[in-house]
């Protein structure tokens, strides 16, 4: 199921590499919000694929592909993460692939067309990019620490927006990072490229596939109190560990 997971993952970054040569057509989800036909097109492709080679399983994706399945299995598939900074032409955007196994993270597959990275994990079998396993970073203290966040399509009309916890972490670590695509945000947490990821309002496909290669790196996931994070939790911290303690004191 792996190798299938990386194959999809791959013809579909090639979907999202040929639109970016192409005029695009957009429309609006809500304000800031967006849809292209490429989201589509990239989500048509995985979900036939899946139906073909499991008809069994079940399969939930963000613009509407969906199938109830009958036994253990759910695909959870973001065609395209990252689709604001798609329609700009920031080259800031993935794949994201994951599968749960009686609700339990499976493997995930997270594919950068960009850069052609192939970020992927199996529960206990480690995370890999193009290969090469990876492991969270070392660093121990906020303050020497880079961190990446997010901020949810509703913040115009909700109080409870992630901005004053930014404002907190700004002051504390050493930076933050705003790129746009979540799924990547978390597969740059499993490889150490970022030190911690936290966000809030977020849908189970942002974070199937890429909560499982930090937990295959090495890293630690909970929700801002702390508790154990479930697939499809919509407020997630995932660290290198080290500076766990440290951030859920700021949130
Ligand atoms: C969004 C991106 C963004 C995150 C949002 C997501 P989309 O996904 O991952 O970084 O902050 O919460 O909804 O809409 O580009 O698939
Ligand atoms: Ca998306
Ligand atoms: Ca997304």
């Amino acid at each position: 199921m792996l190798d299938f997971a990386i194959d999809l993952a791959h013809r579909a970054g090639a979907i999202l590499r040929a639109g970016q040569e192409r005029e695009r057509s957009v429309a609006f989800k809500r304000r800031a919000d967006l849809v292209t036909d490429i989201d589509k097109a990239s989500e048509a492709l995985i979900v036939a694929a899946i139906g073909e080679r499991y008809p069994g399983h079940a399969i939930l994706a963000e613009e509407g592909g969906a199938a109830a399945g009958a036994g253990e299995y759910q695909w959870v598939i973001d065609p395209l993460d990252g689709t604001l900074n798609y329609v700009h032409g920031m080259p800031i955007y993935c794949v994201s692939i994951g599968l749960l196994c009686r609700g339990e993270l499976s493997l995930g597959v997270v594919y950068d067309p960009t850069r052609d990275e192939l970020f992927a994990a199996e529960a206990g079998r480690g995370a890999f990019c193009n290969g090469r396993r990876l492991r969270v970073s070392s660093a121990a203290e906020l303050g020497h620490s880079m961190l990446t966040t997010g901020f949810p399509y509703d913040r115009f009309s909700r109080a409870d927006n992630n901005l004053a916890e930014f404002g907190r972490l700004l002051m504390k670590a050493r930076d933050i990072r705003r790129p746009g695509a979540a799924a990547l945000d978390l597969a740059y947490v499993a490889a150490g490229r970022s030190d911690a990821h936290w966000e809030l309002g977020l849908a189970p496909w942002d974070t199937a596939a890429g909560a499982l290669l930090v937990r295959e790196a090495g890293g630690a996931l909970s929700d801002w109190r702390g508790e154990p994070w479930r697939p499809g939790g919509d407020r997630l911290v995932a660290s290198n560990g080290h500076i766990h303690a440290e951030i859920l004191r700021e949130l």
